[in-house]
């Protein structure tokens, strides 16, 4: 049996998975009966990557997803158009689908996966978070007896890499991201990454698979890591914490029976103890948490970037839609009867393929029960911290711990305090008003930073 794909685009992504798929030796014997059928690009000239025969590149991409000689289409373009069209269309020509577009299925999976049950066709998106780590498969398949508490992760390699060298080094977050640029670890534009944003669409994918509800992006809360200071990071490690941008989607415990679950989903810098698995996640890599029940908590950790991790997440999508693909053709071929059991939907290998419909309910963050760690600059006068607990306490804020250190107001010399709290669980909503009220006292000059701190 050969087996024709379609790649539509050759970028870092596109070139690693032709690199795979040109030299399958040593790896799953499966890989040998694909044939590369397409190559689409940009430009026919522009020097590349990988050495492919010429004749299978092609500027017109249009003509690969509606092409009788493809099977399968792999999409690793990235951004919105022209990549959601074309799957589209490929889906309308039963084409199976591979993407490494995040940004694509957060957006308009609800439109894609609607298009591709209704053709009976697959869209597996392992690539699409975490890069080489297996977690898609997992939560779909191998997870999915468990009932899913929590998925934690650190998905975002930039941010990861800017805050483990502010942690090392005790740099500005600004410096250390000028650098990371130069470097190659940071995007020219850095909104998606420093400010949580390719993060997001990341949990909202891992939140719809695991918990079995499909996720809005816009209800998914982002907050990224521009006002993290190497104050907070020195204070975080002081207290035994590290600051880590995550992302978290956890069930509400208020409302176990509810399907799909009623959930918390959101991203933001947040203090993990020292000793928990994800702090000692470091530099570029990625790591995922999946706390469930009966099993516990396992940790999936990796490489969350680059050509040969997001092409072996690719390729691995492609054997699976392999396998199912050579058992219809074996079936077909031995002359097994159509059961008659229904549409074409029902063909579809239930733990590959994505049927959920309904929308997961998400809980607004005032209802968050989380720690805080806030940071005040306050006069360096009797009665300041009295007056903070007092409020603190007025509001169910509970204070885990509180450290003051003497300073002196950078303008006027004069002596103040920096006074750090970390509180125990309390809802958010409440920690905020209490917040506010603090911020109206005279006595206090600023409030520096407010983090989450991971909950108990
Ligand atoms: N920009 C992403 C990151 C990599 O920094 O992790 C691609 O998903």
């Amino acid at each position: 049996m050969g087996i024709k794909v379609g790649l539509l685009g050759l970028g870092t992504v596109g070139a690693g998975t032709a690199a795979i798929l040109l030299s399958p030796l040593g790896r799953h014997p499966l890989l040998a009966e694909v044939k590369l059928a397409w190559v689409g690009v940009r430009s026919l000239t522009k020097p590349r990557q990988v050495n492919l025969p010429p004749e299978i590149l092609t500027t017109d991409l249009v003509q690969i997803v509606r092409s009788p000689e493809v099977d399968i289409v792999i999409e690793v373009l990235g951004g919105i158009e022209p990549a959601r069209s074309l799957v589209l269309e490929a889906i309308a020509h039963g084409k199976h689908i591979i993407t490494a577009n995040k940004a694509l299925i957060a957006r308009h999976g609800d439109e894609i996966y609607t298009a591709a049950n209704h053709a009976g066709v697959y869209v597996m998106l392992e690539a699409a978070v975490a890069g080489g780590i297996p977690i898609i498969q997992p939560l779909k398949q191998t997870l999915g007896v468990n009932r899913i508490h929590t998925i934690t992760g650190i998905i975002n390699g930039t941010t990861n890499y800017i805050l483990t060298r502010m942690r090392e080094e005790g740099g500005d977050f600004g410096d250390i991201l000028a650098e990371a640029q130069k470097l190659g670890y940071a995007e020219a534009d850095p909104t998606a990454d420093v400010d949580g944003l390719d993060a997001a669409d990341k949990i909202s994918i891992l939140a719809s698979l695991g918990f079995g509800g499909r996720i809005k992006l816009e209800d998914v809360y982002c907050e990224g890591i521009r006002s993290i200071t190497k104050t907070d990071i020195a204070y975080a490690e002081q207290l035994g914490f590290v600051i880590k941008l995550l992302a978290i989607a956890s069930r509400d415990k208020a409302h176990p029976d509810q399907f799909p679950p009623r959930l918390s989903v959101r991203v933001h810098p947040t203090l993990i103890p020292q000793d928990h698995p994800l702090a000692s996640i470091n530099g570029v890599y990625n790591a995922v948490s999946v706390v469930g029940e009966p099993l516990g908590q396992v940790v999936f950790e990796g490489p969350g970037a680059g050509a040969g991790a997001t092409a072996s997440s690719v390729v691995a999508d492609l054997l699976q839609v392999l396998a199912v693909l050579k058992i219809q053709v074996a079936w077909s071929q031995a002359g097994v009867p159509d059961t008659g059991l229904g549409s074409k939907i029902s063909l579809l290998h239930p733990l590959l393929s994505c049927a959920h419909q309904e929308y997961c309910e998400i809980s607004t963050m005032e209802e968050l029960e989380t720690r805080f760690y806030t940071r005040f600059i306050t006069s360096d006068q009797p009665g300041v911290i009295g007056k903070l607990g007092t409020i603190f306490g007025n509001h169910q804020v509970s204070i885990e711990s509180i450290v003051q250190k003497d300073i002196h107001d950078k303008d006027t010399r004069e002596a103040a305090a920096e006074i750090v709290v970390v509180t125990h669980n309390v809802a958010e909503g409440n920690f905020r008003a209490a917040i506010e009220e603090i911020r109206q006292l005279p006595t206090v000059q600023s409030i520096s930073s407010m983090i989450r701190v991971l909950e108990q």
